[in-house]
């Protein structure tokens, strides 16, 4: 399950429906600029690193190889499902996932200051730091961390060297590596009991024909390859990852779910076509309480966008869509839809790749009517006000791909499901019978 846009599109709330029935539920990249929203009746779970099948007690759940762990935020995440009353014995940690250490967060911050008006945005959570140094192979891991002796050496050195860019690039105060060590030796102790060779736990539930949900973070036009680069963060959130995150075949997968907002947001700098700033973006904002789960920053807001939605569908692969927030348009009079840009003069189907053109990309729009009525007690299809069947039936065509969920609230229930995106047939039948089952 992915996001198809750029991020926060409800994947908490849907992986938390799915992991109903899923046996295992394995995050396979990002760290803790992930915000989870989960709501079960009067209790709201925000999670960042921590599979959101964990509130199903005997749900497996991995963070997976390719996730960057900040211990400290992991370890605040555990102590909040403490106190909520959920348990976590079966949360399990790859040892192969790198550690964001303290310098990570300070250099992502320092970074984005010194970029000034190019800055991207991010979520000052030392994300991009901490998959840097993975590339250039200087990365603590999981494994590294729980060997004390070794991890000492380790901090020592790597601290030395950051120390000369805090102190020379940024002007910064140095890091004591003593005080990192003992900082992070105690996370270790904490976090021990959970740590697994994970592709291993992974392949073996696969041979027993366990149900796996690979839960995505963040979203198709945030990855770093596929995304609107440079805006982007810094791991691989397309279906694509999961395999390299989790460290399966692309054969294990079955079908891959994507979900979109019915209109759009994005948190952070970079372009944004269909981007409103007067009033309706306004609405949309209050309306969806978009504001970052991470960060509290207030999200933008715009049209649903139908190229980015097949491009979406083409990067991933997807099977069918969970459309999200369809109650945050209830009260709209008509809706715009982006079908298409034009870019310098000329129309254009498909998301440009090149970062500038896509910077100069206007929206062609199409507009339909609203449906001007709450849609939040909805339950089924049959319940929608036919405009709002219209338009997802619009949206579903637009994207040449099956709407299987359709979701009218941050609750559980507020929830239609079109058709089981697990066990319902695949992707060729249901688009046989029209996009949108009815
Ligand atoms: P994620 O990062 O993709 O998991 O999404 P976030 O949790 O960051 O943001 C989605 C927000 O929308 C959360 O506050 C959810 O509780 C909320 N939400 C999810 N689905 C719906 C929906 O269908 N309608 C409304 N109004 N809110 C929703
Ligand atoms: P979930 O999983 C929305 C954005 C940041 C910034 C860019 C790079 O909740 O959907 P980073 O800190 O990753 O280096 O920031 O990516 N970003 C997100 N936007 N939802 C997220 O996660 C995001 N995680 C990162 O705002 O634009
Ligand atoms: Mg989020």
């Amino acid at each position: 399950m992915i996001g198809a846009q750029w991020g926060d599109e409800g994947k908490g709330k849907i992986t938390d429906l799915l992991s109903n029935s899923a046996d295992m539920v394995v995050r396979y990249q990002g760290g803790v600029n992930a915000g989870h929203t989960v709501v079960v009746k009067d209790q709201t779970f925000k999670l960042h690193l921590i599979p959101s099948g964990i509130l199903y007690p005997e749900t497996e759940c991995i963070i997976g190889s390719g996730t960057v762990i900040d211990p400290k935020v992991l370890i605040q995440e555990l102590d909040q499902l403490d106190r909520l009353g959920v348990s976590s014995k079966n949360l399990m940690i790859s040892e192969t996932a790198h550690v964001t250490m303290p310098y990570h967060r300070i250099l992502d911050v320092a970074a984005e200051a010194s970029r000034g008006d190019q800055k991207i945005g991010t979520t000052g959570r030392g994300i991009g730091p901490t998959y840097a140094d993975k590339s250039e192979r200087s990365g603590i891991r999981i494994v590294d961390l729980m060997d004390t002796e070794s991890f000492k050496v380790q901090v020592r050195y790597c601290v030395a060297n950051k120390n000369v860019i805090l102190e020379k690039l940024y002007n910064l105060p140095p890091l004591d590596p003593e005080e990192v060590i003992v900082e992070y030796l105690a996370y270790a102790d904490r976090l021990r009991p959970h740590v697994i060779d994970s592709s291993l736990k992974i392949s073996q539930a696969v041979q027993k024909k366990r149900n796996i949900l690979f839960e995505g973070a963040q979203g198709t036009l945030l990855d770093l390859d596929h995304g609107t680069y440079p805006y982007v963060t810094s791991s691989n959130p397309v279906s694509g990852g999961a395999c390299v995150g989790a460290g399966v075949g692309p054969t294990i997968i079955d079908r891959v779910i994507g979900v979109a907002k019915a209109y759009t947001t994005r948190v952070g700098e970079g372009p944004f076509p269909t981007e409103l700033d007067g009033d309706i973006g306004t609405l949309l904002c209050d309306r969806g309480a978009e504001f970052g789960t991470t960060t509290g920053r207030q999200r933008r807001c715009g049209w649903f966008d139908a190229v980015i939605g097949r491009y979406a569908v083409r990067i991933n692969g997807l099977d069918c869509l969970a459309i999200t927030k369809m109650d945050v348009l209830d009260t709209l009079d008509e809706i715009k839809v982006c079908v298409a840009y034009e870019i310098d003069g000329k129309r254009c189907n498909d998301f440009p790749t090149n970062a500038k053109a896509f910077a100069r990309c206007v929206p062609i729009y199409q507009t339909v009517p609203g449906w001007k009525t709450s849609t939040e007690d909805c339950r089924a299809l049959s319940d929608l006000p036919k405009q709002a069947l219209d338009y997802l039936k619009f949206l579903a065509e637009l994207m040449a791909v099956p709407i299987a969920i359709v979701s009218l609230g941050a609750s559980r229930d507020q929830t239609i499901i079109v058709e089981d995106p697990i066990h319902g047939p695949k992707r060729a039948l249901l688009y046989e019978n029209g996009g949108l089952q009815q």
